[in-house]
């Protein structure tokens, strides 16, 4: 805990009680699950990002390992790091698969934030070690220069904060939807299916030294799961009606997943 600095003065927070304090006495109460909310604007972050369904929904697909080629190629990423106990920091966390996946098999202290307080309230249930934070990756509660590895998966990027916190050497990975990715679920639902841009997110400091890309179909079984795939993507929000009622008559479908990682240095 001791890298979490106070949102409003930037001091040092330290436990006390069930709270996280800092030296003038800003106070953030930690929640039942564990969590604590530090935004710092006075937006209600229950208002900001997924709600509860779509929480729930990407938590038991993902619980379902249908993306565990992504979480495989994390690990032996994270794996290459040569520091002993690295400080790991999961930016825009979702309900805390990868986190959780990653703590499992691998040294480190984990932390992970995310904007949602339904997703942050979601992860700290999962009880896996994890320090989860409610925050805005615009302006992250955490110290300069802390984290040594640092993973971003489907999530919108902001160099100058991902640049602070990380150690100099340290690893930031960003992971984007490779040219093909999901295709097949695409295809079901359009007369002319785009392939995805594969430019990694640009930067002026972070030095890009690597791109990988991670490939692997899948297949889902039951329209339950199709349907929650699609609403994790960002196309459920710009598809007319007609052309999702496509997806109802499909009870099985398989589709390629390619992720593409992005490997920057500080
Ligand atoms: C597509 S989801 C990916 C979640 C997770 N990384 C995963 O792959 O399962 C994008 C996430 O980014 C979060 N997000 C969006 N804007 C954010 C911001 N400004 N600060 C922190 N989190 C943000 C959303 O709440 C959402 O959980
Ligand atoms: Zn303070």
């Amino acid at each position: 805990m001791n890298q979490l600095i106070c949102p409003k003065c930037k001091n040092e927070l330290n436990i006390s009680g069930k709270s996280l304090v800092c030296q003038n006495n800003h106070c953030y109460d930690l929640a039942k699950e564990g969590y604590v909310n530090l935004l710092s604007s006075n937006k209600n972050g229950s208002l900001i990002g997924d709600n509860r369904d779509m929480a729930i929904s990407r938590r038991d697909f993902l619980n379902k390992g249908y993306f565990s080629s992504l979480a495989k190629a994390l690990e032996e990423e994270l794996k290459k790091t040569k520091t002993v106990s690295p400080a790991v920091l999961d930016i825009c966390c979702g309900e805390g698969y990868y986190s959780s996946y990653l703590k499992e098999r691998c040294d480190g202290k984990f932390i992970g934030f995310d904007i949602s307080k339904e997703m942050v309230r979601l992860a700290a249930k999962r009880k896996n070690g994890v320090t989860y934070f409610v925050a805005n990756m615009t302006d992250i509660p955490l110290k300069s220069e802390c984290i040594d590895f640092a993973f971003h998966l489907f999530a919108p990027f902001y160099e100058s904060e991902f640049y602070r916190v990380l150690k100099s050497g340290g690893t930031l990975i960003s992971v984007t939807p490779g040219e093909k990715h999901l295709f097949s679920l695409k295809k079901a639902l359009y007369d002319t299916p785009y392939e995805n841009d594969e430019a990694p997110p640009k930067t002026d400091n972070l030095k890009l030294i690597e791109q990988r890309k991670v490939s692997a179909k899948i297949l889902l079984n039951s329209n339950e799961d199709i349907q929650s795939l699609f609403k994790m993507t960002p196309y459920y929000y710009h598809t007319s009606d007609d052309n999702k009622k496509r997806l109802d008559a499909l009870d099985s479908l398989e589709t390629e997943t390619e992720f593409l990682l992005n490997i920057y240095k500080k």
